[in-house]
């Protein structure tokens, strides 16, 4: 019988699949850092008052990741790959969190366990029961475009070469609390460029942060922060659903990242990126996964703080 509540149970069914690592978060645990400065377009500021969308400059970091809870994941697995934005000013602070998924596997935390306990490996055969699996995808149609995106494509060529998405639905408050509902993506500058699996175990097992590293020493790596704007019929609180793509895009701001950033987390700091961390002028949807990232990740957080 599992023990803890929910979130406890899911960091514990994280640990049992990828492993326990001290000072690791429990999934996202290879990252690399970056700094640099996020400003918003003009018309940003007509969507929604929060004081970083205002076009004032303001402080960036960043962490790219791969999604596996292995600090020694191979770089060329098909998997997700993430990019957590901190965003630093006088007075406030709000993060964005993405990945290279545009859709989330479940529709709550609760099914999200259900997976991670059927997708651990059996000890005698390293692998999860296939058949078990195969019953939940069955049972569960919405995971398709998650499973698909993660893996069915191919490995990306470089984190700053990727499109990064927020499956969650965000409300963008104006001065008048006019409301409109949005969805996050990033899209690089130097376009979405992605190598088939054999490139990708050649260029080695940590070629992306390699890489990030090297590009970031040399020269800057852009994004376009953009908003999906959702029809009245999208649904606000299913991070599995896709939304149309002809669904307008808006570009609200330019992140330009100017250094790779050593890890900031020494001596007993730890930097949480959490997307409920927003402020005035944005409000959260109801979306229960989004609402349950908060509390995984404080035991995680809280896990990786207490590294004994
Ligand atoms: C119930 C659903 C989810 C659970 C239980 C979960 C769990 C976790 C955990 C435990 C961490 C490590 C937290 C830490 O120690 O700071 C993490 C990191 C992360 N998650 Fe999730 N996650 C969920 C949904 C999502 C979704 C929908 C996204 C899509 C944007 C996402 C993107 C990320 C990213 C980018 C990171 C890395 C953040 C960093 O670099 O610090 N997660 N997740």
């Amino acid at each position: 019988m599992p023990e803890g509540n929910l979130y406890e149970q899911i960091i514990d069914a994280v640990h049992a699949n990828y492993g326990s690592h001290p000072g690791r978060r429990a999934l996202h645990a290879k990252g690399s850092w970056a700094r640099g400065t996020f400003k918003a377009t003009a018309e940003a500021a007509h969507l929604s008052r929060a004081p970083h969308l205002q076009g004032d400059e303001v402080a960036a970091l960043v962490r790219f990741s791969n999604a596996s809870g292995d600090p020694e994941a191979d770089d060329a697995e098909r998997d997700g790959r993430g990019m957590a934005l901190k965003l630093r000013w006088d007075g406030g602070e709000t993060d964005i969190l993405a990945t290279t998924s545009p859709t989330f596997a479940t529709r709550t935390p609760e099914d999200f366990l259900e997976l991670l306990l059927l997708r651990r490996p059996d000890p005698a055969t390293g692998q999860p029961d296939m058949e078990k699996l195969g019953a939940f995808l069955g049972e569960h149609p919405e995971t398709a475009p998650a499973a698909q995106a993660i893996l069915m494509q191919e490995p990306i060529a470089s984190f700053a070469a990727a499109a990064y998405f927020s499956p969650h639905a965000f409300a963008l408050l104006d001065a008048d609390k006019n409301r409109t509902w949005v969805r996050y993506r990033f899209v690089p500058d130097a376009g979405e460029e992605r190598i088939d699996d054999d490139e990708a175990k050649l260029r080695g097992r940590d070629y992306l942060h390699t890489e990030i590293a090297e590009r970031l020493a040399t020269a800057t790596v852009g994004f376009d922060l953009q908003l999906q704007l959702a029809a009245d019929d999208d649904p606000l609180d299913d991070p599995t659903a896709v939304w149309p793509q002809e669904r307008e895009l808006i570009a609200v701001g330019r992140l330009e990242l100017t250094e790779a950033a050593d890890d900031p987390e020494r001596d007993g700091h730890i930097d949480v990126f959490d997307p409920t961390r927003i402020v005035d002028g944005i409000e959260l949807s109801d979306d229960p996964v989004l609402l349950a990232r908060p509390k995984a990740y404080s035991v995680s957080a809280y896990k990786r703080w207490d590294r004994d």
